[in-house]
């Protein structure tokens, strides 16, 4: 048996925004009743806000309740704001789904996405399906397998399918969501890698120090000119100019298109560099 959180139960018990709105502005379908979930949801929509918004579906409590949840979510915003919401989104708002009723989270986003491209007029016609199809049973794509695992860390196929249906009828496309699986992890994995590791405030000084050292202050020092550093706080780097740079009336151009762009590019690109108050 499920474990429901209270909200999901009061969301499918009292499910706000059910039913229709005849003179739509948008209307976003998902899912098939012959794949046991289906999801039809309209939007009146006002200078580029969503003002209303109903549904009617198909499906197990979690199916209603997330779609309900959704109504709740995107009333108010506008269509950029709306087109940031994740399956996330509606399984937190509803305090969580069980792991393996995500699938209907994921479909109150298709729903959405379908509604919001219908309202831009980017129709969505089955040739321009996203993806070819892998899952025949329940009709799942590629790209929609690829981006479940991206945007919810999937690590397993059964978490492929508890999200997306994908491979939980005849079972014959598992072999084909193991490869997507490992191919998608590899992306993730080789992604994170090239993330710039972030640094400890030991770290970040000793590399300051380096540069400011062996690079800006002999260039500076040509000058007649000189830096010294004062303290760095979190990510900005204190400094004192010293000798001609003092009287130079240039000097705040050294500090951000010389020092500041030398400690962005060799340190952190975060770094913004200051004159302390001395
Ligand atoms: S083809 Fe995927 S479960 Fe049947």
């Amino acid at each position: 048996m499920w474990e429901y959180t209270d909200k999901v139960k009061e969301f499918f018990l009292n499910p706000k925004n059910v039913g229709e709105i005849e003179d739509a502005d948008a209307v976003g379908e998902v899912g098939s009743i012959a794949c046991g979930d289906a999801l039809k949801l309209y939007l009146k929509i006002e200078d580029g806000k969503i003002v209303d918004a109903k549904f009617k579906t198909f499906g197990c409590a979690s199916a209603i309740a997330s779609s309900s949840a959704l109504t709740e979510l995107i009333k108010g915003k506008t269509i950029e704001e709306a087109r940031k919401i994740t399956n996330k989104d509606i399984a937190e708002f509803l305090g969580g789904l069980p792991k393996a009723k995500m699938h209907c989270s994921v479909m109150g986003q298709q729903a959405l996405e379908a509604a919001i491209k219908n309202y831009l007029g980017e129709e969505v016609e089955e040739k321009q399906l996203e993806g070819e199809i892998v899952c025949e049973c329940f009709g799942v794509t590629d790209e929609e397998i690829r981006r479940a695992i991206k945007e919810n860390d999937l690590k397993s196929v059964e978490d492929i399918t508890y999200y997306t249906k994908a491979g939980g009828g005849c079972e014959n496309c598992l072999p084909q969501l193991e490869e997507i699986l490992a191919e998608v992890r590899k992306e993730l994995e080789q992604a994170q890698e090239k993330k710039p590791k972030k640094l400890s405030n030991v770290q970040k000084m000793q590399k300051v120090l380096k540069v400011l050292e062996e690079e800006i202050r002999p260039a500076l020092q040509r000058d007649g000119g000189d830096i010294e550093l004062i303290d760095i706080e979190g990510d900005n780097v204190l400094v004192s100019l010293r000798g001609k740079c003092t009287r130079c009336p240039s000097s705040q151009l050294t500090l951000k298109d010389f020092v500041e762009k030398s400690l962005q590019e060799k340190v952190s690109p975060q770094l913004t560099v200051e004159e302390a108050n001395e």
